[in-house]
């Protein structure tokens, strides 16, 4: 993986922190050591569940300076997507399966002054994106079924990861690789050795007793670990 940079990055998902506490959570997550923070934009169309829209990624925008990783599972995004720069997100993600002009959505991105990533369920094929390959920020590959916290890993992501990044490669693209879906101290390694860079974790993070900066600190290190070794 010669393009790889080599630097994971961590990304925790607040859908499974606690939302009468966000900040806090936010700020727990970043001392373990969170490298941005994912989140995920739900409509009740595009999957079955609802989460937080602008105003939420606004007021998360005055409380944390970390990068945030806004990532749209929403059928219509291109109607959406300069407010959610405007709030504050710094990475958009948009889902191939709802757009027929993806070309000009990641453009529009771009040009709004964020970094545009691609997003492909578990059913669609890495070549879904061959044309664009050269032109995306970040390549999002869904490890579970987009609408949930808490699924269980789906083991063909790990070469579809790996196909991504040999997609990304033949464009020379060195556009980083993220992974969302149960990823967790059993899953981690895996991915990152198969290509993955930036690691979304929800449950991992924020669902366990022991608090969010003890789980994303072990979960960054083993990250680190996999990708050194
Ligand atoms: C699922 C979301 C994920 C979710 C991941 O549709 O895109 O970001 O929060 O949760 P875990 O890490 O618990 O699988
Ligand atoms: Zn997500």
């Amino acid at each position: 993986m010669t393009s790889r940079s080599g630097q994971v990055r961590l990304a925790p998902s607040i859908l499974a922190a606690d939302f009468s506490n966000l900040g806090a959570e936010i700020a727990a997550a970043t001392r373990g050591g969170a490298d941005q923070i994912h989140l995920d934009v739900m409509d009740g169309h595009f999957v079955p569940n609802l989460t937080i829209g602008v105003p939420v990624v606004k007021s998360l925008r005055k409380a944390t300076t970390l990068p945030l990783d806004v990532h749209l599972m929403i059928t219509d995004p291109d109607r959406y997507i300069e407010a959610f720069i405007d709030a504050g997100a710094n990475m958009v993600s948009v889902h191939v399966e709802v757009l027929p002009h993806l070309h000009r959505t990641i453009t529009q991105i771009k040009k709004l002054g964020a970094k545009a990533g691609v997003v492909l369920n578990p059913s669609t094929p890495v070549a879904a994106i061959s044309e664009i390959a050269a032109d995306v920020d970040f390549v999002l590959v869904m490890s579970v079924n987009p609408g949930f916290g808490g699924q269980v890993f789906i083991p063909h992501s790990l070469e579809k990861i790996a196909g991504m990044r040999a997609l990304l490669d033949r464009a020379g693209n060195r556009a980083p690789i993220e992974v969302d879906g149960g990823i967790d101290l059993t899953t981690v390694a895996r991915v990152v050795k198969a290509g993955a860079e930036w690691l979304v974790a929800g449950n991992a993070i924020f669902g366990g007793g022991g608090g969010a900066e003890k789980a994303a600190a072990a979960l960054k290190a083993a990250a680190i670990a996999a990708a050194k070794g």
